[in-house]
């Protein structure tokens, strides 16, 4: 497999990630944001997205494990790293780099859902159209994108191709 067509630029993904990051200050204004990236994948989305968020937030990484060393969902998640503190009654916006089956999240939600925070929204950088397992509410997302197995901008193959600063298909 080699790195194929750029699906998404650098600056489509900055120009995305500064109007989600305005969004989110007007909808936060005055409340106590917690924002949780997901590691290793949302590390970069982190890292861009809270520069355009003009609020006070928080941040905290949580390490799942869903994909082992394939390219395909198990629909096994394994929580790799927790979060550091308490989440109950803080307003928590998960921080995505991708949805593809939405088993992980699914996941990730009902885990930290029974922690009763005060809300619990996604923001995701991707979205994989129409594979979705399970239906999910995702309240802030930059780009829909055909369901091909992508790298770059956080996301991995075996672990490689994270520091790309752009998204990119995987071709045979
Ligand atoms: P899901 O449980 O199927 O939604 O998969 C979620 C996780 O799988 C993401 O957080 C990524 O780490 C990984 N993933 C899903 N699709 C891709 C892809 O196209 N490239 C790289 N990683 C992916
Ligand atoms: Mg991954």
């Amino acid at each position: 497999m080699k790195v194929g067509r750029v699906l998404v630029t650098e600056e489509q993904i900055a120009t995305r990630l500064a109007e989600m990051g305005q969004s989110i200050t007007e909808d936060y204004e005055g409340k106590d944001l917690l924002l949780v990236a997901v590691l290793k994948g949302a590390f970069m989305v982190m890292a861009d997205l809270v520069r355009h968020i003009r609020l006070p937030i928080d941040i905290d990484f949580m390490a799942v494990s869903s994909y082992g060393e394939a390219t395909h969902t198990s629909g096994v998640v394994r929580i790799l790293k927790d979060l550091d503190r308490e989440i109950a009654g803080r307003h928590v916006l998960i921080v995505e780099d991708i949805i593809d089956s939405g088993l992980t999240l699914e996941y990730l939600r009902r885990n930290l859902e029974v922690r009763e925070p005060a809300s619990l929204e996604i923001a995701t950088l991707l979205l994989k159209s129409g594979l979705q397992r399970v239906p999910i509410a995702v309240k802030y997302i930059g780009f829909e994108i055909p369901p091909d197995f992508v790298i770059g901008y956080g996301l991995d193959l075996v672990g490689k191709m994270r520091n790309l600063p752009y998204v990119a298909v995987m071709e045979e």
